[in-house]
C-alpha cells in the first residue's frame, strides 16, 4: 500500500508522500475549484486525467455524479466540495434555515452559535460535502453595504467572538471546515459599495478587521477567502503583504486560501492591474492565495508560468501541502464517514433554531403593550412582509442560489410572523389584511386600515425584501419604502396601539415607528422560526434577550452610526438631526428589569501582562425568569492616538431567575487592551482605564483600572 493510503501515519508524513508522487500537472489541478453549473463533459474528460482539487455548489446526488466522472485519477485524490452554507445548509431546499447571522449575532450567545455550526456541519456532511464558506467576518460600519446581513454587526470583539463559536461547531465534529471571510476589510468600501476599495491604512485594519481573523486562525480554521475588494488600491487577491506577510507568517494560519470567485480574473476584467490570466495568475499565487475558485484558465497559466521558471515549484508545494493536510484531516482519502440524511432538518435540529430564533429577536420599544394579554379577542395582522418567507429567510437559500429559484415552495416547516401568530393565539383570533407591497400598494392600505380598527390588537409587519439585500445589492437610502409609510402613518391614525414587526436584511430607518408604535420587534432575518418566535414573544411566551449588534441611524445620511467611533472636536453631530441614533449597539428590552450593582475588579492596579476579574451584580427585578447579556466596554482615558470613548471587551449571556441577584464574572486581558501605534506595532500604553460594565452603551456602572 501506497504510504499516503496508511491511516497509521501522520497527516504530514501522508502529505509528503503524496506530494512526492504528484506531477506539476497534478498539483496544479489540486488548486482549483469549479463550480458545479457550467461544467461541460470536456471538462469531466479533462479532470478525469488530471484530477481537480475542489468542486463548489453540487448538492446531494449531483456529487456522486461528479464523482463517478472524475475518481479515475491515477492517485485517485479526492476533490473537496464546498457550499454557501451561511445560515444552515439553505442551498438545499428541505434543510434546517438558522436565522441570518445579523440576526443570530444579537442573541450573544456563543453556545447557541456554536451549536448552530455543529448542526449545520451535519447537514452539509450528510448531503455529500465537506466545506462551507462561512463564517463571514466582516464588520459592518456602513449600512448602505447589502452584505450586512451576511455579519455578525457592527463591532470587532463580538464578530470575533461569534466567529470563533461558530468555526469551532461547523469543526469540531471533523465533518467539514469552515472558511472565514471575505479577507480582509472587504465591508468598509467607499460608499458601502460592493467589492470597492477601502481606503483604509494597514494601522486601521489591524486596530478593527484582523482580530476577528486572528481568532479564527487561533480556532484552526480550515480555510480563509480572499476579498473581491482593493485596500488602498491594491486587491486583496494581490496583496502578499495581508495574505503571506500578515495571516501566514504573523497569525500562524496553516489551512489554505482560496480566492472568492473568479477573482483571477477580475484583476484583468474588473481591476485592470493585470493584462491577462497569466499575470493575474502569477499576481494571485504569488501574493498567497492557494486555490483559484472558478477561473478556468488558472490552470494553464500557472501551469506555464511554473515550467517557465516564473512561479517556482516550491511556491506550489506550499499551496498543495496546505490543501492536501486538510483532505487528510477530513478523512476524504480514508472513505470519510457521513452523518446519515435523517439530520437533515431533524427535530433536534429543529428545536434548536428555535430556541436561536427566539434568543435573537430584539424588542426595542415597548411602552407596556406587550405581552398581550391572553383575553383579547381579534388580532388583525397587516403588512407586506407579515407572511413573506422569502423576506424572513434573506440571502443564501434555495431561493437565491446556486441558480435562483424564487417561486421554490420550501419543503421544511416554517412560521412566518402570520404562521406564528395563527400557532400562538389561534386562527380564529387572526385576520390578516396585507395592506402593501414593499414597493406599491397591493391589496389596498384601507383594508388593513379597517381590519386595525376592528380589532383590539395591531401587528404591522414591514421591512424590505430579498432584492434589496446580498451581494452587489447595496442601497443609497435605507428609509422605509413609501408604501410602508403611508402603512404605518394610516395605522397610526386609527388610534390603536400597533405592535411594529420588523423582517428585514438590515437597520432601517424607524424613526416612524418609534414615534408611533407602542412596540417595535427586530427579528431580521430570522429563518424557520423567525416569524413564530416573534408571535411568542409578543405572547409572552418566552422573556426576550436580543440585544443589537448593529446601530440604527435617523437617516441614511447620519452613516456611520457604530457605537465606537471616534469623538470629534464637535461631537458629530449634524445641525439638522437629533443627537443620536434611533438605536444603538447593545439596546434591546426584556420584560424583566435588571439592576447592576457592585462592580469590582480584582486588581485596581493591573500590569501589562494580567489577567483581571471584573464583576458584577445582576439582580431580575422581574416576575418573569430571563437572560440578560453583561456587557464590558473599556476607555483608554489618554492615548497616543484616538481611541473610542468606549469599546467591547467582553460580554457574558446569564440566565437569572424573577428575583434571583447573580454575580457575573468577565475576564479582561490588560493585553487586550493595546492599541496599534502608527508604525503597526501593538502597545498597551499605562495610564488610567475606565471599565464599564452594564446592559448597554448607555446604563452601565464605571470604575477606574491602573495600568503600570
Ligand atoms: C461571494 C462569496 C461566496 C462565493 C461562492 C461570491 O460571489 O462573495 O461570499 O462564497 O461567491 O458562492
Amino acid at each position: 500500500m501506497e504510504k499516503y493510503l496508511d491511516k497509521t501515519l501522520t497527516i504530514d508524513e501522508r502529505t509528503d508522500d503524496l506530494l512526492s508522487r504528484m506531477t506539476i500537472e497534478e498539483k496544479v489541478g489540486q488548486m482549483l475549484q469549479l463550480s458545479y453549473n457550467g461544467l461541460n463533459p470536456l471538462d469531466y474528460a479533462r479532470f478525469k486525467k488530471l484530477g481537480i482539487g475542489s468542486f463548489f455548489h453540487a448538492l446531494g446526488g449531483e456529487i456522486d455524479d461528479i464523482l463517478k466522472k472524475t475518481e479515475k485519477t491515477r492517485l485517485r485524490i479526492p476533490p473537496i466540495f464546498g457550499i454557501d452554507a451561511i445560515h444552515g445548509h439553505a442551498l438545499h431546499n428541505g434543510a434546517t434555515v438558522f436565522p441570518s447571522q445579523l440576526a443570530m449575532s444579537c442573541s450573544f450567545n456563543r453556545d447557541l452559535i456554536f451549536e448552530m455550526g455543529r448542526a449545520t456541519a451535519k447537514e452539509v456532511a450528510a448531503d455529500g460535502l465537506d466545506w462551507t464558506f462561512s463564517p463571514v467576518l466582516c464588520i459592518a460600519r456602513d449600512l448602505r453595504w447589502g452584505r450586512v446581513n451576511e455579519t455578525f454587526g457592527e463591532d470587532s470583539y463580538v464578530v470575533g467572538e461569534l466567529g470563533e463559536a461558530i468555526i469551532k461547531g461547523y469543526e469540531c465534529d471533523g465533518y467539514i471546515i469552515a472558511c472565514a471571510k471575505h479577507y480582509i476589510a472587504y465591508g468598509e468600501a467607499t460608499g458601502g459599495r460592493d467589492a470597492y476599495d477601502s481606503p483604509i491604512t494597514e494601522r486601521k485594519v489591524r486596530e478593527v478587521f484582523l482580530e476577528p481573523f486572528r481568532k479564527a486562525v487561533d480556532a484552526g480554521c480550515g480555510s480563509i477567502m480572499t476579498a473581491y475588494g482593493s485596500i488602498d488600491a491594491l486587491p486583496l487577491t494581490a496583496n502578499k503583504h495581508m495574505l503571506t506577510d500578515i495571516l501566514k507568517d504573523e497569525l500562524g494560519f496553516e489551512g489554505f486560501v482560496v480566492t472568492d470567485y473568479e477573482n483571477v480574473k477580475s484583476l484583468v476584467k474588473k481591476q485592470h492591474v493585470a493584462a491577462d490570466i497569466k499575470e493575474a495568475s502569477e499576481m494571485t499565487v504569488e501574493a498567497g492565495n492557494d486555490m483559484s475558485m472558478n477561473t478556468h484558465k488558472f490552470y494553464t497559466s500557472v501551469l506555464e508560468l511554473v515550467k517557465k521558471g516564473k512561479i517556482s515549484e516550491e511556491r506550489i508545494n506550499d499551496s498543495v501541502r496546505r490543501i492536501l493536510r486538510i483532505k487528510f484531516r477530513l478523512g476524504l482519502f480514508d472513505g470519510k464517514e457521513r452523518p446519515p440524511k435523517s439530520v437533515i432538518s431533524c427535530n433536534e435540529h429543529r428545536a434548536l433554531n428555535h430556541e436561536i430564533a427566539q434568543e435573537s429577536t430584539v424588542l426595542l420599544k415597548n411602552d407596556g403593550v406587550l405581552p398581550l394579554k391572553q383575553n383579547i379577542k381579534k388580532i388583525a395582522v397587516v403588512g407586506p412582509n407579515a407572511d413573506s418567507i422569502r423576506a424572513q429567510y434573506g440571502d443564501w437559500t434555495f431561493f437565491s442560489h446556486p441558480l435562483p429559484s424564487p417561486i421554490a415552495k420550501p419543503k421544511g416547516t416554517y412560521y412566518t410572523v402570520l404562521g406564528g401568530m395563527k400557532k400562538v393565539f389561534g386562527a380564529d383570533k387572526i385576520v390578516f389584511e396585507k395592506g402593501c407591497d414593499i414597493f406599491g400598494h397591493g391589496s389596498g392600505i384601507g383594508k388593513a386600515v379597517e381590519a386595525a380598527k376592528n380589532a383590539d390588537a395591531v401587528v404591522c409587519v414591514i421591512g424590505d425584501v430579498l432584492h434589496l439585500n446580498g451581494e452587489y445589492r447595496d442601497r443609497a437610502n435605507i428609509e422605509l419604502t413609501k408604501s410602508q409609510i403611508e402603512l404605518v402613518e394610516r395605522l397610526a391614525e386609527t388610534g390603536k396601539k400597533i405592535i411594529a414587526v420588523l423582517v428585514n436584511g438590515k437597520p432601517l430607518c424607524i424613526n416612524l415607528l418609534k414615534e408611533k408604535c407602542a412596540a417595535i420587534i427586530e427579528t431580521f432575518n430570522g429563518g424557520d422560526f423567525g416569524g413564530l418566535a416573534a408571535a411568542e414573544l409578543i405572547a409572552g411566551e418566552f422573556n426576550p434577550s436580543g440585544k443589537l449588534s448593529i446601530s440604527f441611524p435617523q437617516s441614511s445620511s447620519q452613516m456611520p452610526c457604530y457605537y465606537n467611533q471616534f469623538d470629534g472636536w464637535h461631537g458629530g453631530q449634524y445641525v439638522d438631526l437629533k443627537k443620536g441614533n434611533t438605536y444603538t449597539f447593545g439596546d434591546g428590552l426584556s420584560f424583566s428589569e435588571f439592576a447592576y450593582s457592585k462592580l469590582k475588579l480584582s486588581k485596581t492596579t493591573a500590569n501589562k501582562n494580567d489577567v483581571i476579574e471584573v464583576s458584577v451584580n445582576v439582580k431580575n427585578k422581574g416576575k418573569m425568569d430571563g437572560k440578560e447579556t453583561v456587557m464590558l466596554f473599556v476607555n483608554d482615558v489618554v492615548s497616543s492616538i484616538l481611541t473610542p470613548q468606549m469599546e467591547l471587551k467582553g460580554f457574558e449571556k446569564v440566565f437569572i431567575r424573577a428575583g434571583e441577584t447573580k454575580t457575573v464574572t468577565l475576564q479582561l486581558k490588560i493585553s487586550d487592551l493595546a492599541i496599534v501605534k502608527p508604525d503597526c506595532t501593538y502597545e498597551v500604553e499605562s495610564g488610567d482605564f475606565e471599565i464599564m460594565v452594564g446592559r448597554n452603551t448607555k446604563e452601565n456602572l464605571k470604575a477606574v483600572l491602573k495600568v503600570k
